[in-house]
């Protein structure tokens, strides 16, 4: 069984820019650098040939590369109950556009249809009953975050290694993007 997602991958610059944004939020566990990206779609556990069926089915998406803004922060849920600071992506049908054939060409492979709406974000922090001032000082602090555009010419499937010391992201397989005229 391969753990599975797809996920757009960042400049190393904007990676960079991210990782500064973190601090100031007791408890909270902070993406490493390297790891920043911005999931497209969560697949999970798979078995090895259907691992096979969505490599072949991301391979034939066509698609036109586009630019990417990343815009403010957020987070996920509220209070004591706040899960997941992250940076916000700004308005883009070509990204909106994108999703969606990865998730028709998923589906068409048989795995259950997303029933989420997609939200997209890069996770910056994982929280665990953290102090709701702290987080709303993170928030205003940060609020105006921006960065790129820049230019997003693939998509990454991604295999999840988890172990004791957190998730470990392992590259699988490049789609590339159509360049526009
Ligand atoms: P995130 O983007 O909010 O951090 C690998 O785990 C990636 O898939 C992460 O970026 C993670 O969320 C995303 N993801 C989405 N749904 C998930 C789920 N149910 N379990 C684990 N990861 C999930």
């Amino acid at each position: 069984m391969l753990r599975l997602f797809v996920a757009l991958d960042l400049t190393a610059e904007i990676r960079q820019r991210l990782a500064g944004l973190a601090g100031g939020v007791p408890g909270a566990r902070w993406t490493e650098a390297e790891n920043l990206h911005l999931t497209l779609r969560f697949i999970g556990e798979v078995p090895d040939d259907q691992a096979m069926d969505i490599d072949a089915a991301l391979t034939e998406i066509r698609a036109p590369a586009f630019p990417l803004t990343l815009d403010g922060v957020g987070v996920f849920g509220s209070g004591r109950k706040a899960r997941v600071l992250w940076a916000g992506v700004e308005r883009s049908d070509a990204l909106l556009h994108l999703q969606a054939k990865i998730e028709s060409a998923l589906v068409r492979c048989g795995l259950p249809a997303e029933e989420r709406k997609f939200s997209p974000h890069v996770t910056l922090a994982r929280l665990k009953d953290p102090p709701a001032d702290r987080v709303g000082r993170f928030l205003s602090d940060r609020g105006l975050f921006r960065a790129g555009p820049m230019a997003v010419e693939h998509v990454t499937l991604y295999r999840s290694h988890l172990g004791n010391g957190g998730a470990v992201y392992e590259a699988l397989r490049e789609y590339p993007l159509a360049e526009t005229a």
